[in-house]
């Protein structure tokens, strides 16, 4: 089955990428044709310094290696060394009424703020669909923000391949709904638009200063209390094993465990989950030339497979001889 999908560039990765979506991407990497990006393109739409851009590229490539993506298995390129992917997109643009895009909820929350939109984020989701159609994907995982993207993406085939005959495959998405949402230091989602995050790899002591900042109710050590309703419950369910957990639940219920404790407990749980990440990024970092050269080499394979795939819709549409 080939697995595609894509991350944007837009500063570091935070734990909520990492247990929305990362963590998928390493697990579907096994027994399956999986292509992972990362999305520079897209991140245009928002990042405005190239050397800011070239730095985050850099990061989210080698963050993803080091938390386990392995590019004997995937194929982790990034996204513009495939230019391939641009051309796709204009031609799926003549294909994508204007409607569908006025209703996507990234450029209509902008428009409703009263924020002038460029005509990068208006077409967004056209850029999006050339991504996923080019390297014929079966599954496409992503959260559940993306769920209109995919719908989209699938619209403008069915359209494409009504008008111009049968040529793009149509990807399924892959939403994990027992994945809930992680919570970010205030209890809203952890967004970076939110500045609310931890980010994976943060310093132990920053991680540390950020988990002392999460934001709880001022219930005392020995009153009984909900994990249910509890942010730092929920961010150490993510990290504990099944036994940490039972006996944390039973004192949260039962009282006699304070805030305090919980925090600790985390900060030294998120450090120690992401131990061995930490120690392969070091090691990559040092050793830049080892990132080109799994970005030379998926670039290539990636291309390879586009190239097909536009062939296919060029000659659908009348392009070339
Ligand atoms: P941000 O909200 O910080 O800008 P992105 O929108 O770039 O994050 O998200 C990248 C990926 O991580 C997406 O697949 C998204 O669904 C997932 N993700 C982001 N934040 C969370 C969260 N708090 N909980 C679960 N998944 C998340
Ligand atoms: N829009 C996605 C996000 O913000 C990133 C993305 C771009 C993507 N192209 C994609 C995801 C193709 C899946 C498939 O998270």
């Amino acid at each position: 089955m080939r697995v595609l999908s894509g991350i944007q560039p837009s500063g570091a990765l935070h734990i909520g990428n990492y247990f929305g979506a990362i963590r998928q991407y390493v697990h579907l990497q096994e027994g399956n044709d999986a292509y992972y990006f990362v999305a520079d393109y897209h991140a245009l739409t928002s990042v405005r310094s190239a050397e800011n851009l070239r730095k985050y590229v850099f990061d989210v490539v080698v963050d993803l290696l080091a938390l386990g993506l392995d590019p004997e298995r995937a194929t982790l390129f990034v996204q513009s060394d495939v230019p391939e992917t641009t051309e796709l997109a204009w031609l799926l643009t003549s294909v994508t009424p204007m409607g569908w895009l006025e209703k996507c909820v990234s450029y209509k929350d902008k428009v409703q703020q009263g924020i002038p939109a460029e005509h990068g984020l208006f077409a967004y989701p056209v850029l999006q669909a050339a991504d996923i159609l080019l390297y014929d994907a079966d599954l496409v995982p992503v959260g559940q923000d993306q769920k209109q993207h995919l719908e989209i993406t699938r619209d403008i085939a069915e359209r494409f391949n009504h008008v111009y005959g049968e040529t793009f495959k149509l990807p399924k998405p892959y939403i994990l709904d027992q994945v809930a949402v992680v919570p970010g230091l205030d209890g809203r989602k952890m967004s970076k638009s939110y500045d609310n995050t931890i980010e994976i790899f943060d310093d132990p002591k920053t991680i540390t200063k950020k988990v002392k900042k999460i934001v709880t109710d001022s219930t005392p050590v020995e009153a009984p209390k909900n994990p249910d309703t509890c942010n730092l419950f929920m961010l150490y369910r993510l990290f504990a094993s099944p036994a940490e957990l039972a006996d944390v639940e039973g004192r949260y219920r039962a009282g006699g465990i304070g805030y305090g404790e919980m925090k600790s407990r985390l900060a030294e749980a998120i450090i120690a989950a992401f131990g061995p990440a930490r120690e392969k990024r070091a090691e990559l970092v040092a050793h830049p030339e080892r990132v080109e050269a799994v970005r030379e080499d998926a670039a290539q394979r990636a291309r390879k497979a586009a190239r097909i795939v536009l062939e296919k819709a060029r000659n659908a549409c009348g392009l070339g001889r």
